[in-house]
């Protein structure tokens, strides 16, 4: 078997996944259309131009604006209904999905029916062919603390469908410590914890969110390398790092996929895994993401089989069905 028939035909689990970033274009110009609300693009074709990234910022702004198309109980159906696709048709078989609450109560969406919505196409998948899945809620760190306790308390009457919370959105100039009040009372009510950190900012932030906001994972973590002390706490505590190899190259935080540190961080022997963020965005889902990084990268079969196995070990299911997964690999 080639390493790309591998990738493709192997059990994987994908854990770094915000659902708004599954909104295709086409898809976005069915429900801007449908719930009449204006996007600043006329074609697809101006969608494309627009989608050339500068920043992590410069990505935010177009992806809260396209957001905003997503008004419906049936738009958080569809728009998921059509993810769960994407993972079925890349034997992506646990998904481990980010929503971002905020984005949608703040111009006027319920809680209820953002999460009723994703929820609903979730188990759907999970009874009809098997997808397992675990849902967490992003706090926006560009927002204040007091925001992020309001919406945990709108989630806890969710709790049942909210596994985890996390903290996304403009990573520079909103450290992890402006969110230390948020985290300890999600933890107090029985959240798990995770964060983004180091993606385009220094360690000192995965510094802070291992141990001022708990976190049992870091979202992208790549920056960790700039500081040996962190690389050696995250190998010993064996704290897994989501990374997103063409989400860092569309908002520009290595040059070209042959200068992503992937392949250093598995030498490291730190616990990575491979992830698609935004993929609507950032041009391919999980199986693409895994195939052109082990190409630019020359990756070894070995390599690759160590980065399935690590998303099964990285994933919040419980120890049986991780092991019973891995052993398919
Ligand atoms: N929200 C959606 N994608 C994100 C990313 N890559 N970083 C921070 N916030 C995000
Ligand atoms: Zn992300």
């Amino acid at each position: 078997m080639s390493i790309v028939e591998f990738i493709k035909k192997k059990p994987k689990a994908e854990l770094h996944l915000h659902i708004e970033g599954t909104l295709e274009p086409e898809h976005m110009f069915v429900l801007a259309k449908r719930n009449n609300i204006q996007i600043p693009f006329n074609n697809i074709s101006d969608v494309k131009k627009a989608y050339n990234f500068s920043n992590l910022e410069s990505f935010l702004k177009i992806y809260y604006e396209g957001s905003k198309v997503l008004v419906k109980e049936q738009d958080f159906f569809d728009l998921t209904w059509a993810y769960v696709l994407k993972c079925k048709e890349d034997n992506v078989v646990h998904t481990e999905v980010f929503f971002d609450p905020q984005t949608h109560v703040y111009r006027g969406i319920s809680f209820d029916t953002v999460i009723s919505g994703i929820y609903r196409a979730l188990k759907k998948a999970n009874k009809e062919f098997g997808l397992s899945f675990k849902i967490i809620m992003c706090f926006l760190r560009h927002l204040d603390q007091e925001s992020g306790l309001e919406i945990l308390n709108q989630a806890l009457a969710h709790k049942d469908k909210i596994f985890g919370v996390g903290l996304d959105s403009s990573e520079t100039g909103n450290p992890p410590r402006k969110f230390e009040k948020l985290f300890k009372k999600a933890i107090e009510k029985d959240f798990i914890t995770v964060a983004h950190a180091g993606e385009e900012g220094p360690p000192e932030y995965i510094w802070e969110a291992l141990n001022l906001l708990n976190v049992k994972r870091i979202d992208h973590g790549v920056q960790c390398l700039h500081d040996e002390k962190l690389v050696k706490k995250l190998c010993n505590n064996q704290i897994p790092l989501t990374v997103c190899p063409l989400s860092n190259i569309k908002l520009r935080v290595f040059k070209k996929l042959e200068e992503h540190n992937l392949k250093k961080m598995l030498d490291k022997k730190l616990i990575v895994t491979v992830n698609s963020d935004d993929p609507a965005y950032f041009g391919g889902y999980v199986n693409k993401n895994l195939i052109e990084i082990q190409a630019a990268l020359n990756l070894s079969a070995n390599e690759v089989k160590t980065l399935l196995i690590n998303s099964f070990k990285s994933s919040f299911l419980k120890e049986e069905e991780k092991k019973e997964w891995i052993s398919k690999i």
